[in-house]
């Protein structure tokens, strides 16, 4: 049998590796580290069988990371280590999920016989549960549409991270829904009769953004005429959530960062500290961890912000969706447009299936008002998408002009497809480019599209950076 996997942490080397040593004589698998914020990047990457983790650690506590753990491996056990035997610290740290505790110092036997006794009581396996059942089976969640097992991870771990207070991270390309999860973790929050407050990061400048989260005293600064109350302040009680947060300029994240250690805020030109009462959920197309690592994002924000990471997969890694994603776009629009459309033509089904999305669900969606907007006859076809160029032998007309066997007919209508996904990807790419002066790294960070995957899309069409400088 394959020997239990445990991560320690501890922010003392010589507790870590004593526990190590001890662990390890009696054949578990055993990896350490010194933070909170490192063991949640090490959670993300792989399974766990038990958690050992102080309690007291500068930068995040141990319950503060039980409560993570509670989200991104639900089942896995916890024992937390005190540094003095505390009941007030034992009952706070049982009445968060921890499955037992131990206080420092303590005997090798005693560690092992806990450890041992925790992974016993585990009940529910190692490999996943089937998510299915407790997510609804109504194809999606909330409004999300979808029902593939990447997306049921996301539902899953909206509804974990909507019981808890703790930081969200949403990240994900454009369009694949990052808003829709913010409103669905307040919608599904204890918070949820409370306002969600959404800002969106981008499109305010620098001393505009500031005095908008935290609020300004009357002449604080020219234009100051009133008072204003801050976001956070407004989002008391509630979920504030900050879109495109890659945006913010590293002296306001500065500030960012001391509101969410303090849990204050000072208003502009004021001197009193403004407590305030909001569950954090951020959103970025961008990578955080890259940009820290360039010097464009404070790492320790980052940290901060990335306690629960949320990442919304594109929709070309789960076509299965891609059907019932149709559906409802055609049911919603042809409601809203007051048309009726029985259904589409199966050339045209074949293609979007087929297609890349790299603007994702919004793409998707697009497509689908549009072709509901032009439609002509109660079929969706070609001619309302001007998918492929109509006056090219069409199917119809191949069969009476030109005498086709079945498989050279297949043949070409596969043809004819490809180029037009090829045509829509190309439309894609130059645009992006065109908006970002063919650099690139922006057209890439703008479209949320990793990099080497965005360069992989340039080289399959053809495309060159260098023709344009
Ligand atoms: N799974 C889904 N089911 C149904 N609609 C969806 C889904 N995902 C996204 N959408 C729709 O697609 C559009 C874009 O979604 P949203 O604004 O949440 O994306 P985003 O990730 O925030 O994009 P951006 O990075 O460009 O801001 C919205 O109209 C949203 O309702
Ligand atoms: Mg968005």
């Amino acid at each position: 049998m394959e020997s239990s996997k445990i991560l320690v942490i501890d922010d003392e080397a010589v507790i870590r590796d004593a526990m190590k040593l001890i662990l390890e004589r009696e054949a578990y698998a055993v990896e350490t580290c010194h933070s909170g914020y490192r063991a949640i990047e090490l959670l993300q990457q792989r399974a766990f069988d038990l958690i050992i983790t102080d309690l007291k650690m500068p930068g995040m506590s141990g319950i503060e990371l039980l409560k993570s753990v509670r989200t991104l491996q639900p089942h896995t056990p916890v024992i937390l280590i005190t540094g003095y035997a505390s009941v007030d610290t034992a009952v706070e740290a049982m009445k968060n999920g921890a499955s037992d505790y131990i206080s420092k110092p303590f005997a090798p036997d005693m560690l092992l016989e806990k450890v041992s006794s925790v992974l016993k009581q585990r009940s529910i396996p190692l490999d996943e549960i089937d998510l299915k059942k407790e997510i609804s089976k109504n194809h999606g969640f909330h409004q999300f549409i979808g029902e593939s097992r990447e997306m049921q991870k996301v539902y899953h771990r909206i509804i974990h991270v909507a019981a808890t207070n703790s930081t969200v991270l949403i990240t994900g390309e454009s369009g694949t829904g990052k808003e829709l999860a913010a409103r669905a973790i307040h919608d599904n929050s204890p918070r949820k009769e409370k306002p969600f407050v959404a800002v969106d990061c981008s499109s305010l400048a620098e001393t505009l953004l500031e005095s908008e989260l935290f609020g300004h005293v009357k002449g604080s600064f020219t234009g100051a005429v009133q008072t204003k109350t801050g976001l956070f302040k407004v989002a008391d009680g509630g979920t504030l959530f900050l879109d495109e947060v890659s945006n913010i300029s590293l002296s306001t994240q500065a500030k960012l960062l001391r509101a969410l250690q303090e849990r204050k805020v000072t208003p502009i030109g004021g001197t009193q500290l403004v407590p305030i009462d909001i569950h954090l959920v951020a959103a970025t197309n961008k990578n955080l961890r890259t940009l820290a690592n360039e010097g464009s994002f404070r790492e320790d924000l980052f940290f901060r912000l990335n306690i629960i990471p949320i990442e919304l997969p594109p929709l070309r890694s789960r076509r299965q969706d891609i059907p019932i994603l149709i559906r409802h776009f055609l049911e919603k629009y042809t409601r809203e447009i007051g048309k009726k459309i029985n259904g589409i033509a199966p050339d045209v089904m074949a293609f979007l299936e087929e297609y890349s999305y790299p603007g994702n669900v919004r793409e998707l969606e697009n497509m689908i008002e549009r072709a509901v907007v032009l439609a002509e006859g109660e079929t969706i076809c070609n001619e309302d998408l001007e998918l492929w160029d109509s006056s090219a032998p069409e199917s119809g007309r191949i069969i009476e002009t030109v005498p086709l066997n079945a498989e050279e007919l297949k043949e070409m209508k596969r043809h004819i497809r490809e180029q037009a996904i090829t045509s829509l990807e190309t439309l894609f790419v130059r645009n992006a480019l065109d908006r970002n002066s063919w650099n690139v790294t922006k057209a890439a960070e703008e479209t949320g599209i990793l990099r080497p995957n965005f360069q992989g899309m340039m080289k399959k069409l053809g495309i060159s950076a260098r023709e344009h400088n």
